[in-house]
């Protein structure tokens, strides 16, 4: 069984000897935060002027935040207990973004008060809301993105079109908010830096309105969408990072204040899950493809199945002998809760019930989406070495 990562982190044999030899009883993310400081450092090399908001989201496993604390890192949180957890380990408040554009004004009482000064808003209500629980903090507002190449979109539900976001800058400086700038999210998995032009395009023409307006813009959001190696090709961290940048600075030219928040980018590198195979089966002899089921699935971590969204490696110990397509399911009694079937999967024939099946690079979104335990399932859980 062998453990393949991008770049040339010597100590992932690390990871690869702890996933191989450990041994669990339920599906478990092995973590090395010592990738994590590694891909910290790739990305903040490429980012250069950029400061890293890492978006807690993608994991909020404790020694994950109280490392990124140690090297610098600065947070996107998206809920009070993600501002709570990044406190606790030690964060400055001021390092700290609340960049959900849905908040309960609880928490954006508790994050003032707390010392966090910088929040997101895509409309009016929310810019009230901040108004009256967090008076006079910045503000920045999201903008939606119409055109992602992403493998893990995220327009629609969040941001605001076009000309609305300096309507709602106006009635933030009407509210007595500070409107420093603009975010977008390119969509998460963005590939390669080049299909960041698009979007770095649309949001580029609504600074230079707002800015041409007389707003006095210092601050920029890229967001994340920094990608991770599920398998297809992508760029190094530095490399792709750097790219990014130089695309945004071709647009913004020098803003102040760029923030970037990659969450994948990250952390997906850093773990893999040890899962076990429960059972393979035949739905006919005649079936074309086996069905093979793991003791993990889409509610208990692997929810960016979703749509076949994101394709997890999947390595096992009988690799290298000859291999046949599966459809590969987890373990409830739900019929969503199938992995792969439009594109079934390749796996080892000889595979059988009782067999580790190590899931790569799953890092990312996968302890934070398990359920507490559905159909009795446990969660995932996590080993940090
Ligand atoms: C506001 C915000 N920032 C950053 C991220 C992280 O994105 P990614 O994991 O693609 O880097 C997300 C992901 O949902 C997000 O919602």
């Amino acid at each position: 069984m062998t453990y393949v990562a991008q770049g040339d982190f010597a100590p992932i044999t690390r990871l690869e000897t702890a996933v191989q030899s450990m041994s669990v009883d339920r599906p478990t993310l092995v973590l090395d935060v010592d990738r994590v400081e590694y891909q910290f450092h790739q990305l903040a090399q490429g980012l250069g002027r950029a400061n890293i908001h890492y978006a807690v989201k993608a994991n909020p496993t404790r020694e994950i935040i109280e490392r990124l604390v140690n090297i610098g890192s600065h947070f996107d949180a998206a809920s009070r207990a993600e501002i709570e957890l990044c406190l606790s380990q030690g964060a400055d408040p001021a390092d700290i973004s609340f960049g959900n554009t849905v908040k309960k004004v609880g928490d954006i009482a508790f994050a003032w008060h707390a010392g966090v000064t910088l929040f997101a808003a895509d409309a009016e209500e929310e810019l009230e809301k901040i108004a009256e629980h967090a008076p006079g903090a910045e503000v920045y507002i999201r903008m939606i993105v119409e055109n992602s190449q992403a493998d893990w979109p995220l327009s629609r539900k969040f941001g605001c079109r076009g000309e609305k976001a300096i309507d709602l800058m106006a009635y933030a400086v009407e509210l007595g908010l500070k409107p420093v700038g603009l975010s977008f999210h390119v969509g998460s998995q963005t590939k390669r830096a080049e299909m960041w032009t698009g979007v770095l395009d649309a949001v580029a023409e609504i600074w230079h309105r707002a800015v041409a307006e007389g707003y006095d813009l210092d601050l920029l959001n890229i967001g994340g969408g920094f990608p991770a190696f599920y398998g297809e090709a992508i760029d190094a961290p530095a490399a792709y990072a750097a790219r990014v940048m130089d695309l945004v600075t071709a647009r913004f030219g020098d803003v102040p204040r760029v923030m970037a928040e990659p969450g994948r980018g990250l952390v997906a590198e850093c773990g893999a899950i040890i899962a076990e195979v429960l059972l393979v089966s035949k739905k006919s002899d005649d079936d074309m493809h086996r069905w093979v089921y793991l003791d993990i699935g889409r509610f208990s971590g692997l929810a960016e199945t979703e749509g076949e969204a994101i394709r997890y490696q999947i390595a096992t110990p009988r690799d290298g002998g000859e291999m046949g397509p599966c459809i590969l399911a987890g373990p409830s009694c739900d019929s969503a809760d199938v992995l792969y079937e439009k594109r079934p999967i390749m796996l080892p024939l000889a595979l059988k019930s009782g067999d580790r099946a190590i899931i790569r690079n799953a890092g990312a979104y996968t302890s934070s989406y398990s359920s507490v335990g559905f159909n009795g399932f446990p969660p995932l859980d996590v080993v940090v070495l």
